[in-house]
This record gives C-alpha cells, structure tokens and sequence, in this order.
C-alpha cells in the first residue's frame, strides 16, 4: 500500500469520513522539513464543529503512527514523516514490478474522449502551428489513455471550402512531375498564381465559386480533381506523421460533414435561433458577449463554423464522449467559445464536455529559417534541421557510437517536440537551436541523456547481485529522488486535470535533475557496501523505467546510448 492510502486509511478510522475523500485532501508540502505528506483540517472543522488545530493535536495523539518517523502538528496541518527506508522500499519493488506500466491506472474505464488535433489543411503547408497541435495532443492522448480512458485520436483535416473550387480552377497550371515530387510546394504555388492572374481577370473567381458549387453538387470531374489533391496532400502529411510516429483513429476532416449540415441548420431553425443578418444566416449571441456565429453566408454556401456544428453533433452520437478535446491555437479561441455556446443554446448539455485547449505562438530566434519561403516553414525542413544538427553533436561528443543514425533522429525530433511541450501550453514559445539541442539545459536531449547514463550504469553492473538495503538509502538527494519517482501518477493526473503536458515535462525535468544529482555525488558501480550498492541499482533502474515511461507519454523515444 502506499503511503497516502495508508495516512487516508488510518485518518479516515478516527474521523468517519470516507477513505476516498480524505485521500483528495491530502497534499505534498512545498519543502521536505515540513513532512512528506500533510493533512489540513479545515474541512474537518466544518463536520466536527471544533477547532481544526484542536482537531489536528487529537488526530497526532490518537493516530497509529506505525512506518512513519514522527508525525507533527503545524497549526491545522497534520505533517507526516515517513520512514525512509520503508517508503524507498515500496516506492522502488512497485516500480520494478509495475515496469512500464508504473503510473498507470484505470480511473477512465468506461469513459470515451476525444483529441482532436493536427487538424491541417491539405494543399497548404504543414506549419508550426499544425506541429505545435500534434505534439501537444498527441501527448495528451497518450496520457489520458494511461489512464484507462477510451482515447479517439482524430484529426479534423481542413479538406473542405471554397478554396478548392479556386484550387481545381487553377489545376490547369499545374506541373504534373513537380505535383508528385513536392506536392504541398505544387499546389501553393498555383494556389498563388490563381490570386495573381485573378487580379487581372476577376471572372476566375466566378469560376472557381463554381467549381466549388460543382463540387458540393458532387459533380464527378471536379470530384476526382479534389480527392486527387487529398491523395497528394495526405501522402505529404503522412511522411511527417511516420517521422514523429503519431497516428489517428479517425481522420474525419471538414469534407466528411459536407452532407450532414442541413441537419444543424434544420435544428437551428426548429429551436428558432436562426437569424438572418445582412443577407446571412447567423444566430445571436448577444447574451454571451459574442459576435454572432455565422452558419450560412449570403450565397447560401456554409462555413467552417457549420461543419463543426455537424462535427460535435455527429462525435456525441457516435462516440457518446465523456470529453471533446480540440487542440487549436489560441487564436480561435472566440470560434470554439461560439461553437460551444451556439451547441449550448440548441439545448445541448453536453456542449459543457468541449474543451478548447489552446497553445500560443511559435517565435523564431532563428531568422533564416521564417524566411525562407515566404512566411512559412516548411516543417520537414525544421525536423531535418534538428536531425543534422544532432547529428553534427553525436559527430564532436561520440563519434564510434553504433546507429548513429536511429540516435541522430530521435535525439533530433524528440528535441523538437520536448520545446513544443516543455512550458505552460499557452505561453508563446521562442524556438532557438542552441537551447533546444543543448545537452544539459531544460532540453529532450537532457533527458534522453540522463536515461542513457542510467542505462549505461546498469550495464556496467550486469553480473552483480546482492540484496538491496532500501533502509541505507538515507541521504536526502536518494530520497528526495525516490519520492519524485513515487509521485508520477500525481503528476499524470494534474497534467490531465488542467490539459497539460507541461506538467509532466516539468515533472520529468525534476527527476533528471534529481537523478544527476544523486549519480553525481555517490559511488554506485564502485560502492563497498553491497546492501547499499544493490539499492542504488535498483534506484537507477526505476530512474530509466520512469524516464522512459515519461517520455513515452510525450512521444518521445529514449535511446540506449548517445
Ligand atoms: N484546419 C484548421 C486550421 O488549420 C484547424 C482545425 C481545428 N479544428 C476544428 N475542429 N475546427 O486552422
């Protein structure tokens, strides 16, 4: 058992309340000379009607204070200090015995959530924005699902909208071999050239508005035109996906609503919220303090505000969700806030289930790489430029290490991702090469190296055997290490409360550091004392399990040696 079931166990017999609800009272103190665990009475003093210090001195008498080395009053808080060796002990065999699956656990069973996320549109870039949603939500859906939710992955792909019917007018410029080389540059540039020429001749717009109706008519030519563009475009996207190893459940995009929104203008209507504004269709949101959201414009044609209309509807039947992720920039905030109150004002509850987990911008330091074609960067060449760059640290640090390669790219691209999840989700982020690939900052490359150094010490150490003493390890770097390890599932839990991976990249970054703390002060291969020696290996190795299952979580690789 651990120790805050047992401190809920043994508080929850003298109080009468229920094991589960004082276990949520629980919390870690800010700094070890306050205990490892506290018990605040506050609550209590509501029920009991008494004092909550009283309270607190008569739990500290009464209480069996049996694994703990002392337990301490504060004023309201009840302070537990746990005996070292037994919480070393049960902290690490759990670990070992848990292995990959440490921190897990099935709090979720029975629950559907949704991530949607990447979500880009085909025929334009990939960018950072897009790369941004896919490391976020891809560690979102990798942690909720640790949890023992039932995760749909599902990407919302921008396959839809006037646009195409512009893309299909300008097909006739297109550069077959240059399409299938570099589909997404093919595509962009005759996308420009139909703006240009259209300058010049207005009536290509006429055009391309009706390849569009044609399209939405389901009219065959320019039906086999689009999916081509689809094909293309998904081909692109595909190779980037395989480089990050991310994958969908469903890549139900824009299009895939194209015949299910008459239907939430029909609900729309019969709950009398349609207005007509300007020649449009719109309804009201006054009493939210917001712009009103807009489902049909003027000719009749609807919008991406429409098809997410029909996108949350069709999700809720099909999935019956317990929450509704969509992972997007902040800058539609105000769309998601319009969508969620529209679907509220339908009469739809379950319009409190969506979540809009926002993330902020992506600033370079770098200026030659925002440049380079326009304002976009193309986001193979930014995982390629991390790839070469690590590659070029392995050649100066390690040049006989074996797999060069496999490390260069997972050292790369883990690089990339961990900056993309390393603060708080909506705080801009200032990418810079130097700091992002830097083996002993607040970086990927720090954390796979700490992994590997573990690793390497574990290698070193095949062949010993001995019994591990837990009660040797005392010092206070083993146990304050020790006690991060215990708290993963802690941390799991809050990065899933608040949607944010962060909290676990932070949680992650304090083991490291703990970690190096601790290898770097005391002997472990060359340890005399074989109890002690044989707890810091078992230490080491719940150090690289927890590494590993952390970054797992993140969607990123560890790698044996680097
Ligand atoms: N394709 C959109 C874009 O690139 C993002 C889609 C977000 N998801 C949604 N359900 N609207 O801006």
């Amino acid at each position: 058992m651990d120790f805050k079931t047992l401190i809920s166990n043994r508080i929850s017999e003298k109080v009468n309340i229920p094991v589960k609800d004082i276990e949520k009272m629980i919390e870690i103190p800010p700094k070890p000379e306050m205990g490892d665990f506290a018990f605040p009475c506050f609550q209590l003093a509501k029920t009991m009607r008494k004092a909550p210090n009283l309270i607190a001195q008569e739990l500290k008498n009464s209480i069996d204070s049996q694994g703990f080395e002392k337990i301490e009053t504060v004023g309201a808080y009840l302070n537990f200090f746990v005996d070292k060796g037994i919480l070393s002990s049960s902290t690490i065999e759990k670990i070992l015995s848990e292995g990959k699956s440490y921190g897990n656990s099935n709090i979720g069973e029975g629950k559907n959530v949704i991530v949607e996320f990447s979500s880009p549109n085909i025929a334009k870039p990939f960018h950072v924005g897009h790369l941004c949603s896919t490391a976020i939500g891809n560690a979102l859906y990798k942690i909720i699902s640790s949890q023992g939710y039932n995760t749909i992955a599902i990407n919302h792909l921008g396959d839809w909208g006037t646009q195409f019917g512009k893309l299909i007018a300008a097909f006739k410029w297109v550069d077959e071999e240059a399409l299938e080389k570099e589909p997404i540059k093919e595509l962009l540039r005759i996308y420009v050239k139909f703006h240009e020429e259209a300058e010049k001749d207005p009536s290509l717009e006429d055009l391309g508005r009706l390849h569009f109706k044609r399209l939405e008519d389901g009219c065959e030519e320019e039906t086999s035109l689009w999916q081509k563009i689809k094909d293309v475009s998904l081909k692109e996207f595909n190779r980037i996906y395989d480089m990050l190893n991310v994958k969908f459940d469903s890549f139900a995009g824009e299009s895939f609503y194209s015949d299910k929104m008459d239907e939430v203008v029909e609900i729309l209507e019969d709950k009398g919220l349609l207005t007509e504004s300007k020649g449009a269709l719109v309804v009201n949101l006054d009493e939210y303090n917001m712009p009103p959201c807009i489902i049909k414009k003027s000719d009749g044609a609807t919008i991406y505000a429409t098809r997410d209309l029909a996108a949350a509807i069709y999700r809720k039947r099909t999935y019956d969700f317990y929450k509704n992720i969509y992972v997007v920039g902040s800058d539609q905030s105000l769309h998601f806030r319009q969508i969620f109150a529209t679907l509220k004002l339908a009469g739809f509850d379950w319009a409190d289930d969506c979540v809009h987990v926002a993330f902020g911008l992506v600033k370079f330091a770098d200026k030659k790489l925002s440049t380079r074609k326009g304002d976009v960067i193309f986001l193979e060449d930014l995982l390629n430029e991390g790839i070469s760059r690590a590659r070029a640290a392995i050649e100066e640090k390690n040049p006989s290490l074996e797999n060069k390669e496999d490390v260069a790219k997972k050292v790369g691209i883990g690089a990339v991702i961990f900056t993309y999840l390393k603060n708080n989700r909506e705080r801009d982020i200032v990418f810079n090469w130097d700091d992002i690939l830097s083996f002993d900052g607040e970086t990927g490359p720090y954390i796979q190296y700490s992994y590997a150094r573990g690793r390497s010490i574990l290698g070193k150490a095949t062949g010993f055997s001995g019994t591990p003493d837990y009660n040797k390890l005392n010092s206070k770097e083993e146990f304050e290490l020790v006690k991060l390890l215990g708290g993963l599932n802690d941390a799991i839990l809050s990065a899933i409360d608040k949607y944010e991976p962060s909290i676990l990249s932070r949680y992650i970054i304090d083991v490291a550091k703990a970690f190096n703390k601790f290898y770097n002060l005391y002997p472990i291969i060359s340890c005399e004392d074989v109890g002690l020696k044989a707890a810091r290996l078992k230490l080491v190795e719940s150090t690289t399990i927890v590494i590993k299952k952390v970054l797992s979580l993140l969607g990123i690789d560890v790698v044996e040696k680097m």
